[in-house]
């Protein structure tokens, strides 16, 4: 496995390289969700394909509460989980090599972005943009994965690489979940005992709101069960159209049910399928 940490490393493995590189961006921190990610692009790109995986905590996409300089940096660990999961090249730039000082330019998605995470996380996708942007262009891949964990974030993504024709496919990839159906997070290490044993109840009440035929219906069930878990503050949940993220109106089209709740020290986000009723 190469471990390149400049794009022009990345450039000069890329002229001989294969066509088929599937390209997994992360911002490190590894867990089993991420080495999911990683071992599905190995399995999907063929025996003649290259895997790559980026580790880079973006600063552009933390605001300026957030927890960009706590959040996680294990790379020795980060490095062996790539190995393991089947990376033949990981990109680890540092935040000088992917910005210049006086950057001036970025991307940015005007109407997805304005809905769910968006509202409470202003800037943020634009810095997911503008980094991911910047790492197809440095690696250059032919397909990238991203995890359904963060709906909002594939769905813009994708319109991204449909508005500026990034010749590149997107996959996505289901949640990977705890035994006891936590969406798995790097943030899931801010909990304490106490909120860990409560933070199931989101993805149970998210299931048991998808039972009820109307999206109002649904919206009322998962507003009153989420604030009810204990210690729990309620940032949003809302049912809306898988793709273009607008308030879902009826059962009759694709939605995806949507929440962002705060457990003590940690923002946690979930979501599911709500899928079309007859
Ligand atoms: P990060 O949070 O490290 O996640 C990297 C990728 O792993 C994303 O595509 C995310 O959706 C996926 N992922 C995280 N937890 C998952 C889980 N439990 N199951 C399945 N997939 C999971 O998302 C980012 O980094 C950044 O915004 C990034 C796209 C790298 C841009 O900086």
């Amino acid at each position: 496995m190469k471990v390149a940490k400049t794009i022009s490393a990345l450039r000069t493995w890329r002229k001989n390289a294969s066509t088929r590189i599937f390209l997994v961006p992360t911002m490190g921190a590894l867990h089993a969700g991420h080495a999911a990610l990683i071992r599905s692009a190995r399995k999907a790109v063929g025996p003649r394909g290259c895997v790559v995986v980026s580790l880079f905590v973006n600063p552009t996409q933390f605001g300026p509460k957030e927890d960009f300089a706590s959040y996680p940096r294990p790379l020795r660990r980060d490095l062996a989980v790539c190995r393991k999961a089947g990376a033949d090249v990981v990109f680890t730039p540092g935040v000088g090599e992917m910005y210049a000082q006086d950057r001036s330019i970025t991307v940015e998605e005007s109407s997805l972005s304005r809905a769910l995470c968006g509202r409470s996380r202003p800037g943020h996708f634009q810095g997911v943009c503008t980094v991911v942007a910047k790492l197809f262009l440095a690696v250059q891949p032919t397909h990238a994965i991203f995890g359904e964990k963060d709906w909002q974030q594939l769905a813009i993504l994708r319109r991204m690489v449909r508005d500026l024709n990034f010749p590149i496919t997107i996959i996505a990839h289901p949640t990977i979940r705890e035994p006891d159906g936590l969406a798995i997070s790097s943030r899931n290490a801010y909990l304490t005992p106490i909120e860990r044993s409560r933070a199931p109840r989101i993805h149970e009440v998210l299931q048991c709101a998808a039972q009820k035929r109307t999206p109002t219906g649904i919206e009322r069930f998962a507003r009153k069960a989420l604030s009810a878990i204990p210690g729990a503050r309620l940032d949003y949940v809302e049912a809306v159209e898988a793709d273009t993220l607008t308030p879902l109106k009826s059962r009759k089209r694709p939605g995806r049910l949507a929440a962002a709740v705060f457990l003590g020290k940690a923002r946690l986000i979930d979501n599911i399928p709500l899928l079309v009723l007859t």
